[in-house]
């Protein structure tokens, strides 16, 4: 007999999440009851303009932000109710790859030191995981030997490769970026947008990749959720969402993109060259 326990549980669900900042007067709610999953090995895009709480949102799962409502659960565990030793091992399970490449790398750490960190934050010597530190930076498509250098020696391109490199080497369950593309030239973000497809496919990622560009998130995704003054307006699969908008607002977002659906990553080079 099959019961709802013996079938995996999402990597990550979210329900009727809430997120209010500030109190009384002031308050203001910017998630209204949000509702999403993702299961494992696939990746979410989270689309939505300025300000609709996309961020909000990524801060809240990873435990940076208050909950005011709803409730977040990774591998069906309800994170409001996990003890401090449950609570440190999911900000490893929980891996979020920042937007700037240049504020988010150690600029007196070598790029070993910090996988190194990434890999066993207790015994973080990169002599010891060298071999491991070779391995993240060949899956990103960098020389091993960079491992001896230092963040200001790179490209902001090659920053985000190795901003994304950290993350793989913690071997989270779940991924999120944030806006990973949006500090970079057009042609930078093609190049880190080839790598996470890549990457999806050859290390079964589980991810929420959000933008505000639903061009650039449509690339990515299995799903989509579109996200508007902190409430969703659609969600559903990439095709459904990219392809057939049931939303006005989504509409708005496919025609804003130079265009429009079909633009895909070869076009955006094209387009640069
Ligand atoms: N710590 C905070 N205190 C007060 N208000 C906040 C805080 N963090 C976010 N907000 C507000 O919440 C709203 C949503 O912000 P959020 O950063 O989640 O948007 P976003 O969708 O990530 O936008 P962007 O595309 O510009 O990154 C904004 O109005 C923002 O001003
Ligand atoms: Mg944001």
């Amino acid at each position: 007999m099959t019961t709802s326990s013996t079938l995996a549980a999402p990597v990550l669900e979210v329900r009727d999440l809430e997120v209010t900042f500030g109190s009384g007067h002031s308050a203001a709610k910017v998630l209204k009851g949000v509702s999403t999953a993702i299961a494992r090995g696939k990746t979410l895009g989270i689309v939505g303009e300025s300000g609709s709480g996309k961020s909000t949102l990524a801060k809240a799962i990873v435990g940076l932000n208050p909950v005011s409502g709803g409730s977040i659960a990774i591998n069906g565990q309800d994170v409001a109710k996990m003890t401090g030793a449950q609570l440190r091992a999911m900000r490893r399970e929980v891996q979020m790859i920042p937007q700037d490449p240049y504020s988010s790398l150690n600029p007196r750490r070598t790029i070993g030191q910090t996988l190194a960190e990434a890999i066993d934050p207790v015994r973080s010597n990169p002599r010891v995981h060298r071999n491991k530190i070779s391995h993240w930076l060949s899956t990103i498509r960098l020389d091993p030997e960079v491992a001896e250098r230092y963040p200001h020696e790179f490209s902001g391109g090659q920053r985000q490769r190795i901003a994304i490199a950290r993350a793989l080497a913690v071997e989270p369950k779940l991924i999120i970026a944030d806006e990973i593309t949006s500090a970079l030239d057009l042609s930078v973000q093609a190049e880190i947008l080839n790598l996470i497809s890549r990457l999806r496919a050859e290390l079964d990622l589980t991810m929420a990749f959000i933008s505000h560009d639903l061009d650039v998130v449509h690339h990515v995704s299995d799903d989509i959720m579109v996200l508007f003054h902190g409430e969703v307006v659609e969600m559903g699969d990439v095709d459904s969402v990219y392809g057939n908008p049931k939303h006005p607002y989504t509409r708005k977002l496919i025609d804003s993109v130079p265009g429009g659906p079909g633009f895909d990553i070869g076009e955006r080079r094209k387009a640069v060259a």
